[in-house]
């Protein structure tokens, strides 16, 4: 029997382009939806404002300035001994307004050193196509509920796959697909609650997506290209068959994006639904073939925290991904944001996900965001170290005693990096603390934090070593 991590396993960390680059303008960038995205911090909800108004502080113009900092951070991930960078493309700056003929020029050569600085030290690249940042130019089609839209995205990758052949070969076509179902903005520039609209913006994703695999696959048989899922997982609030009837109908509702991506078409339970409530997919010719054929070839997913459910469900309880339950887990601890610390239940989704899907897994976010503090220069995080130690035991179950095939483990963020839901940057995952605040004032310095050290020993000892 083998024992451990498979020996090519891909570790390492992630990011996404909105959240660290910063430069939002620079080299003929476009706005995104991020760069309207105000902070959350103070208790004051983020909101998303209409265009970019003087005088409001936007978190992802100048995030962690990696943008010019890129070289100095990848050479930090390398000294960990990453095997792999989980990186986005800001979309807007290969398309600036979303729907040119011609791709911008200065935003590919951006990339070109992005991916030549990760060669240069072996590190495998995995990139996310769209995380995020959709051009803020497609909100006159409608967006993704615009079929036009499709081909705007298809144009797009056409622009990746063509240009970063041979650098890349780890494709992820859209981040948490399923969080059109909660937080549409942030998954395609949506704003409406209608879930007509909703179910037709994800159907175009689909459909853009299908398409990517494909392509991907004709320009280069070497292109491996993944789904990405908001690992959501929930347990019933009691065995009162009642309550694992809320789990189901919960999983149905965030599964059914990886049944259409990874199986090729949509569930008989989500076409039953939508009879139901009368809504109906723009489908065209061709269009349930083109799903078919467009399966990815491996399921990647974020895991953060888990969902209690159950009959009484009063949706009063907000947790990760704005998804509402209504109940808190007493068995299990939380973050200073109140998500749940649940390691088993990493190993739980790894079952969960192969067994329906029998694909190979990656988990490519997992981590804690925690506040900081510098004493003398440095930073002692001992807390996240076991947030990562515990989780890490638990892939390493899955692989050695359920024989799951997880093909790599990025973190999330490695670098500390503005917090997606909150806009903060006191909620910090890094390896590598970031000097600046939540009003994006300091001195941009990278400081190397205990767990920095730790992890190099993770994967120097290919996750044998965890002390
Ligand atoms: C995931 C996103 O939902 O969670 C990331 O893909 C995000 O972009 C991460 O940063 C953690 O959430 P947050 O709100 O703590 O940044």
């Amino acid at each position: 029997m083998s024992k451990g991590f498979p020996r090519n396993f891909l570790w390492g960390g992630a990011t996404a382009a909105n959240q660290v680059e910063g430069a939002y303008l620079s080299g003929g960038k476009g706005l995104s939806t991020a760069d309207v995205m105000t902070t959350g911090v103070h208790g004051v909800p983020r909101e998303v404002t209409n265009g970019v108004i003087e005088g409001t502080y936007y978190p992802s113009h100048n995030a962690i300035d990696h943008y010019h900092r890129f070289q100095e951070d990848i050479a930090l991930f390398a000294e960990m001994g990453f095997k792999c960078y989980r990186l986005s493309i800001n979309w807007s700056r290969i398309f600036p307004n979303g729907d040119e003929e011609l791709p911008n020029e200065e935003g590919l050569k951006f990339y070109d050193e992005v991916f030549d600085t990760c060669q240069q030290y072996g590190i495998e690249p995995l990139v996310t196509i769209s995380h995020f940042e959709t051009p803020l130019g497609l909100l006159k089609y409608g967006s993704w509920e615009n079929r036009k839209v499709v081909d705007f995205y298809v144009r797009y990758c056409q622009t990746l796959f063509n240009r970063y052949k041979g650098k890349v070969k780890y494709w992820l076509t859209f981040n948490e697909i399923n969080v059109m179902s909660t937080k549409p903005w942030m998954a395609g520039a949506i704003k409406s609650n209608d879930e007509q609209v909703r179910m037709t913006a994800a159907y175009h994703q689909f459909l853009a997506s299908a398409k990517a695999v494909h392509l991907a696959h004709e320009m280069d048989p070497d292109n491996q290209v993944g789904m990405m899922y908001a690992g959501h997982v929930a347990y019933p609030n009691s065995p009162d068959p009642e309550d694992m009837q809320t789990v189901n109908d919960f999983m149905h509702k965030m599964l059914f994006y990886c049944d259409v991506q990874c199986r090729g078409y949509y569930p008989a339970y989500k076409l039953k639904e939508f009879e139901r409530k009368g809504i109906v997919l723009p489908i065209q010719d061709g269009d349930l073939e083109e799903l078919l054929e467009g399966k990815v070839d491996f399921l990647s997913f974020s895991y953060y925290a888990t969902h209690v459910v159950g009959k009484e469900t009063n949706l009063n309880f907000e947790g990760l991904n704005g998804v509402k339950t209504g109940y808190k887990n007493p068995h299990l601890p939380t973050t200073e944001w109140g998500w749940t610390i649940d390691p088993m239940g990493l190993r739980y989704a790894l079952n969960l996900l192969y067994d329906r899907y029998q694909i190979p897994l990656m988990i490519v976010e997992n981590g804690l965001g925690a506040v900081d503090k510098v004493e003398d220069g440095s930073i002692h995080d001992p807390y996240r170290i076991e947030y990562l130690r515990e989780h890490i035991s638990e892939i390493k179950k899955a692989i050695e005693i359920d024989g799951v095939p997880v093909m790599g483990y990025t973190m999330w963020g490695p670098i500390d990096l503005i917090a997606a839901s909150t806009g903060e940057m006191k909620k910090r995952y890094g390896f590598i603390y970031v000097d600046i605040d939540d009003e994006g004032k300091g001195t941009f310095k990278r400081i190397k934090k205990d767990s920095f050290y730790w992890y190099k020993k993770v994967i120097e000892t290919n996750g044998e070593n965890l002390e």
